[in-house]
């Protein structure tokens, strides 16, 4: 994957810069012009390769990148996955698990019914079409896990966006904040969180909510996320101990 990924490093910086469009001058509005076309590249590139190797969507090389970067996943893992419509985290959870004779188990929820794919999926994955936050959804996680706690809780969810940052920002945080509080009903001691949030005015309360419950917090930006947006990934490890 890293060889894959290198070809986009190079021009990863450029992205980073942002110009005030009061006080620009024409060559920087050039710059950015040029920026955007590199972030629709970069986009375009991930797309492409997440067709061509058989994920459901690009979304697939974030949690690769996360995992590259925090070793996330372990042989045999049980994975849950909030809001894993259409499929992508579910692959790459399959893959990182390792062969089916060590076991494991991935249970994805979401509102949407999720279709099989091809690749990446074996009969490990399960499937639950519901909100994540309902007591029947509750009901049929527990039946799946057959009384056990996993050791990765993923969400990527995220309602209808509304183009407005603040909103966007507040909304995600609400429901990263659920993710959060379910974590607490099924993760193990020891276990590990992602959740996705837009960095906004709440985003430090919420690393600081999630650092009272896991030894490691950090934020993540990964490569594959749209770089025009505050997109990030709370990666929360070592859950502390129950009491
Ligand atoms: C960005 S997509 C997830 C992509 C997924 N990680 C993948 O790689 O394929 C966000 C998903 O969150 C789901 N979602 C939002 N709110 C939800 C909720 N309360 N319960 C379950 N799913 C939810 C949406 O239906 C949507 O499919």
């Amino acid at each position: 994957m890293s060889s894959d990924l290198g070809s986009c490093r190079p021009i990863n910086h450029l992205i980073d810069r942002k110009i005030n469009e009061d006080t620009a001058t024409g060559e920087e509005f050039c710059l950015e012009l040029s920026i955007m076309t590199k972030v629709r590249e970069i986009h375009d590139f991930y797309f492409k390769e997440a067709k061509r190797k058989g994920y459901a969507a690009r979304s697939a090389y974030k949690l690769l990148e996360i995992h590259e970067k925090k070793n996330l996943f372990r042989k045999g893992d049980r994975v849950l996955d909030l809001g894993c419509a259409p499929g992508a985290w579910l692959q790459v959870s399959c893959q990182l698990i390792g062969p089916t004779k060590v076991g494991g188990l991935i249970v994805g929820v979401d509102l949407k019914a999720v279709k099989k794919q091809s690749k990446f999926w074996d009969d490990r994955i399960h499937t639950i079409e519901g909100d994540a936050f309902a007591s029947e959804t509750a009901e049929a996680i527990k039946a799946l896990a057959d009384g056990k706690l996993f050791n990765v809780v993923l969400s990527d969810m995220m309602g209808s966006t509304t183009g407005h940052r603040s909103t966007d920002h507040l909304q995600s945080v609400h429901v990263a904040r659920g993710a959060l509080a379910l974590s607490q009903d099924y993760l193990v001691p020891g276990g590990a969180l992602v959740a996705k949030v837009f960095e906004g005015a709440e985003y430090h309360s919420f690393v600081g909510e999630c650092r009272e419950l896991f030894k490691k917090v950090k934020g993540f930006s990964p490569m594959a996320s749209r770089k025009d947006s505050t997109e990030m990934y709370v990666i929360a490890q070592d859950r502390k101990p129950i009491e």
